[in-house]
């Protein structure tokens, strides 16, 4: 049985904290929340992780961006093993003080990219890295969203950290760093013309590789259109699903097309008709698939998929996305 505290229990704390709950594997030990009605009753609640005096074993940090840093130190002093949120943190040196410290304590931090563990990447990775359809040469990705007004009510979505890039996007920038390595270019055009916010609303990126396979992402938070993650898969209890795709890879043999992953295939060049492939894969909740592996992890019975030093190469990019697409007059 593996221990597992839960600090802030807000949008998505919430699902992280039901799926603990449902996995028998694991035990909610505590919950961390200032806000006394987000803490359950049923279990040991603590409005500071400093007051926390029960055991555990690890600790998921699930509350706003800047206190990632301060409550994974905090928690690696502890003796805990940590699953952070992403972003990792709100900027590169807040992340590597993170890296130092999980080296330090010899505890692990994760971070929760959690589209890794989604069935569906996971055979995307197999397809690209077999080979089967040639080398990668380029891919399109829609990010195209309406998030309610309302969303932006709360103080730390009102600025640049509420903009779709650093909220939504990192995850693709994680799922396309994951697939195709290191991003060695980034530009880009962004534009706040709808809310007229003091943040990205919207905009597009090109992404370079180190091997010289571009993305390009189009991306906004003003569109309820059918294209993006969670709408194409369903993987978000708030977001219908759709199961359109919104990711298209071009490969030097053929293509495939994501979240349904059929591949077209079989033509030479512009002259031969590309033939489709459907394939069909069972789908599992990656937020609950990726708590099983925290444990797994903290057992010493795996090593990370997304480790703090991982994912701070994808905030590295994302960070980049931002500064190519923040619109005139916005500041940082
Ligand atoms: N993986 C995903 O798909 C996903 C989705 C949404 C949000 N996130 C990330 O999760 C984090 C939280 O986002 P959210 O939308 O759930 O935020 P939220 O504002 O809905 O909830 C944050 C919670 O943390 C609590 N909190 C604040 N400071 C705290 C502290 N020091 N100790 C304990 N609790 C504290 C707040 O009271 C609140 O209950 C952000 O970093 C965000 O980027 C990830």
């Amino acid at each position: 049985m593996t221990r597992l505290l839960i600090a802030g229990t807000g949008m998505i704390g919430q699902r992280h904290m039901a799926h603990i709950r449902a996995n028998p594997a694991l035990t909610l030990a505590g919950v961390i929340d200032p806000v006394p009605e987000r803490r359950p009753s049923d279990v040991p609640g603590f409005d500071d992780i400093a007051r926390v005096d029960v055991p555990a074993d690890g600790i998921v940090i699930a509350t706003p961006t800047p206190s990632h840093a301060p409550l994974t130190l905090a928690a690696l002093d502890r003796g805990w093993h940590v699953l952070v949120e992403k972003p990792v943190a709100e900027d590169l040196d807040a992340a590597q003080a993170m890296i130092d410290a999980s080296a330090r304590s010899g505890r692990h931090v994760l971070v929760g990219h959690h589209r890794r563990h989604h069935p569906r990447i996971a055979r995307l990775k197999q397809v690209i890295a077999s080979g089967e359809l040639g080398r990668p040469i380029t891919a399109a990705l829609l990010w195209t969203m309406r998030k309610p007004d309302s969303y932006f009510d709360v103080d730390w979505r009102a600025g640049m950290d509420g903009a779709p890039v650093k909220q939504n996007l990192i995850h693709d920038v994680d799922t396309l760093r994951w697939l195709f390595g290191e991003v060695v270019h980034v530009s880009g055009f962004g534009s706040n013309a709808v809310r007229g916010a003091a943040r990205t609303e919207s905009g597009g990126a090109v992404l370079g590789f180190d091997s010289g396979m571009t993305a390009t992402i189009a991306f906004a938070d003003t569109t309820p259109t059918p294209w993006g993650f969670e709408a194409g898969t369903g993987e978000s209890p708030a977001i219908p699903k759709t199961g359109q795709d919104y990711l298209r890879i071009a490969c030097t043999h053929g293509a495939i097309e994501f979240p349904s992953l059929r591949t077209w295939s079989g033509a030479e060049t512009w002259n031969d008709l590309p033939r489709p492939t459907e394939t069909t894969i069972e789908d599992a909740e990656p937020l609950a698939r990726q708590l099983s592996h925290f444990a797994e992890v903290i057992a010493g019975r795996a090593s990370p998929v997304v480790s703090a030093e991982d994912a701070r190469k994808t905030l590295d990019t994302t960070l980049k996305i931002e500064a190519a697409t923040r619109p005139e007059g916005v500041p940082p």
